[in-house]
């Protein structure tokens, strides 16, 4: 099949990338001449795993790049949109993007096309994009409009992408189905994984994926109410490990008794310093304004990003309650992504609470293994950025764990307390269990467990201290 991907963002990248590796050729468009020539010439802008195999596999053969829509509509029989769809001030979803690539497919159209929306679109986008391409001069039968949203998450989209829980085929018409099973049809039917050149499995692979076909307007529900669910997932959470901290229980045992009920499931029931990304807080809002213009108050949606807010808050009161005053205070943080295994920084809870760090008149130490370069450029210039954990704990009144990068969770913990100024850890994501941190001599706070300090008893000598466990 040869299909055109409109946005070589994170999504239009990875599915370009993975529809090739199914064997289809593809265009991937983009209307930035920068990005373009950037891509051509082998550079890959985003970190992701199995991502610059896959571009150096295809490039050239069945993957090529352009800044031609015209052209890649006419040689395409499929044209997958995915450029941003950032909120406006408002909250919903700014669709202009969206519009003007449709009215250019419908200036270029040249035989029957299936226009696919990838991007994250509020529920009626099908029939807009309908109606524009009518209003551009295409014919009514030589198009359909079809919604197969993605459900990639970042750091692991190309396994997301290649081994999903499901496909999801938004089509009102057969015709247009057909075409979309037949481009999924590698990943249906199974013939994908035999490969010995597949992308490897992840854990939990549910192979071959379940094809669900629904109405286009289903498809993109579906989307919005998939992100939304996942987002008050933590929000619940979130608001349980408040309790938990104040009624003294531990909130891993809490996710441990409520996630092994195959109703609730385990995944996603992390607390920490609440959800971030660029798409969690905009699609939430996005569905907010879509229910609201559809005259549903969903006011659910409003607690989920009000409980995630607070749960920042929440971190800094901690961060206040650990060190008294802020001012002057030299802080080591951990993570700057706005979750680990990725550089991206949109929306991350880990940058805006350094910016209120700063704000407050602490001086900052931060670490992270990919997101530096993209957090110099938001945060001020007066954020100290070293090269591994140690440095950033070097001297410093306390150390922040703000993402869930695997390596912060295998520090070398005695190499760690020697080089703060006093070990006090704050830990947003429950990277250690606490007895351990305490056997180690921190001071340990986490989200919705008790904080824990050692306490020294000193008794026969000075040489036979022992450390006990006590709850601060
Ligand atoms: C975006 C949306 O944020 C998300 O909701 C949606 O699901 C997919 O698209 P992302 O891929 O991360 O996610 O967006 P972004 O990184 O902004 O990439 C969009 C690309 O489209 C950019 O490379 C941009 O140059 C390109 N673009 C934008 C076009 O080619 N044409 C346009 O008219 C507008
Ligand atoms: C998300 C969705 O998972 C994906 O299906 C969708 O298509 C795009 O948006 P992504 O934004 O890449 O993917 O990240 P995700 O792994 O979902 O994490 C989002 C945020 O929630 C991160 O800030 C993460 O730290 C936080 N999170 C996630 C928690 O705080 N606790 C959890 O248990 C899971």
């Amino acid at each position: 099949m040869r299909i055109a991907v409109v946005g070589s963002g994170y999504v239009g990248l990875v599915a370009g990338a993975c529809f090739a590796d199914l064997g289809h050729e593809v265009v991937l468009v983009d209307n930035d001449a920068q990005k373009v020539a950037a891509l051509e010439s082998g550079s890959v802008p985003i970190h992701e795993q199995f991502l610059p195999e896959l571009l150096e596999r295809h490039q050239g053969s069945r993957l090529t790049f352009s800044g031609n829509l015209a052209k890649a509509v006419r040689a395409s029989s499929a044209i997958f949109v995915a450029v941003g769809t950032p909120p406006n001030d408002a909250g919903e979803a700014d669709l202009s993007y969206v519009e003007s690539v449709a009215r250019e497919v419908a200036g270029a159209i040249n035989g029957y096309k299936v226009v696919v929306e990838k991007s994250t679109v509020p529920v009626y986008t099908s029939n807009w994009v309908r109606t524009i391409m009518l209003r551009n001069g295409a014919e009514p039968e030589s198009f359909d409009v079809a919604s197969n949203p993605e459900f990639l998450r970042e750091g692991t989209a190309v396994t997301d992408f290649l081994y999903p829980d499901r496909i999801v085929l938004g089509a009102d018409h057969e015709r247009c189905a057909a075409v979309l099973r037949e481009i999924y049809a590698p990943l249906t039917s199974g013939k994908y994984y035999q490969r010995p050149d597949a992308v490897p499995a992840p854990e939990r692979a549910n192979v071959p994926p379940p094809l669900i076909v629904t109405s286009a307007k289903s498809a993109e529900l579906i989307k919005h109410a998939s992100n939304a669910f996942l987002a008050m997932k933590i929000s619940f959470v979130n608001a349980v490990a408040s309790i938990c901290e104040s009624v003294g229980a531990d909130v891993q045992q809490v996710c441990q008794g409520i996630g092994s009920d195959s109703r609730i499931g385990k995944r996603f029931l992390n607390p920490g310093i609440g959800y971030g990304g660029s798409c969690f807080p905009k699609d939430l809002t996005a569905f907010r304004a879509v229910a609201r213009e559809c005259g549903y108050e969903f006011r659910l949606l409003d607690e989920v990003i009000r409980i995630n807010e607070e749960q920042r808050h929440r971190f800094l009161r901690k961060v206040r309650s650990a060190l008294w005053t802020l001012r002057g205070k030299r802080l080591g943080v951990l993570g700057l992504a706005f979750k680990g295994g990725t550089d991206d920084i949109r929306e991350s809870p880990a940058v805006l609470l350094v910016q209120t760090l700063l704000q407050e008149g602490c001086t900052v130490a931060a670490y992270d293994p990919a997101a530096m370069d993209r957090a110099r450029v938001v945060l001020p210039a007066n954020v100290n950025y070293v090269s591994d954990p140690y440095e950033a704990a070097s001297g410093a009144d306390a150390l922040l764990i703000l993402t869930e990068w695997e390596e912060f969770a295998a520090l070398d913990l005695p190499r760690l307390r020697v080089r703060l100024k006093y070990p006090i850890i704050i830990d947003g994501r429950n990277l250690y269990h606490p007895e351990t941190m305490t056997a180690h001599g921190f001071t340990y706070y986490s989200v919705g467990r008790q904080t824990t300090t050692p306490e020294v008893i000193s008794s026969a000598g000075a040489d036979s201290k022992k450390i006990k466990v006590k709850n601060a």
